[in-house]
């Protein structure tokens, strides 16, 4: 492993900020349906970003929104120490990071505690759909723990998941509320839909075009 990925990994736990969990440790069980009460300590609504990387989305938005809690959630735990440790520098109480697979978000959120959630330039998986974040199966998992009504956002450089995400959401009769297929010519002033991660400044050089679509998985 490369030294500043080590050093990451081992400070990762120590972070204030930052939630792990090891499967079957009675003595240090997920806050599931505890996180306003013993997480955040308030009654603010409960944001996702999933599949956060270096969780850009969830410092911005919570700087923008200091009435929402965010929570950044990633496997990659190297990626989460750069939100998280940003998350502190900045004192923003209204951020966490869990490192966790998406597919299991149902073991650390209970059910109707989370209001919405962020998907931000997640992999495409051009072959494999059932692992792109807006597949059916994942849509259940969301189901599991987000509120009748709650929004999730999509913002993608990929031509493949934005218009499967759009297919789902018509196959599975959700309602779409934005559609957006060029956010940085359409959306200049937009703050929120501006927040700029490190993939999306990749595609940007690259010349792609930011697409953003917003609906509700029930
Ligand atoms: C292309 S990166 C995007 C990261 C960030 N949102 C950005 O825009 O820079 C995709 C991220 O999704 C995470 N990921 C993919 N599938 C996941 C899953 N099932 N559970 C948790 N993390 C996942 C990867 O670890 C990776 O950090």
């Amino acid at each position: 492993m490369p030294k500043i990925k080590e050093k990451r990994m081992e400070e990762l736990p120590k972070l204030d900020n930052t939630l792990i969990y090891t499967e079957f440790d009675d003595d240090n069980p997920a806050p599931k349906g505890k996180w306003n009460t013993e997480v955040f300590e308030n009654d603010q609504p409960i944001v996702l970003e999933l599949a956060c990387g270096k969780g850009e989305y969830s410092v911005g938005l919570a700087e923008l929104e200091p009435h929402k809690n965010y929570v950044g959630l990633d496997i990659k735990g190297n990626r989460l120490w750069v939100g998280a440790t940003e998350a502190l520098e900045k004192n923003l109480d209204n951020v966490r990071y869990l490192r966790c697979y998406i597919d299991h978000l149902d073991q650390f959120f209970g059910e109707n505690e989370v209001d919405e959630a962020w998907i931000v330039f997640s992999d495409p998986y051009l072959k494999k759909e059932r692992k792109r974040l807006t597949h059916p199966k994942f849509l259940k998992h969301y189901r599991k723990v987000m509120k009748p009504g709650a929004v999730i956002h999509l913002k993608t450089d990929s031509d493949v998941l934005y218009e499967y995400t759009k297919d789902v959401i018509e196959e599975e009769g959700l309602e779409l509320i934005d559609d957006e297929p060029n956010v940085h010519k359409n959306r200049p002033n937009d703050p929120k839909i501006g927040i700029i991660t490190y993939y999306e400044e990749m595609h940007l050089e690259k010349g792609k075009t930011i697409k953003y679509l917003s609906f509700k998985p029930i």
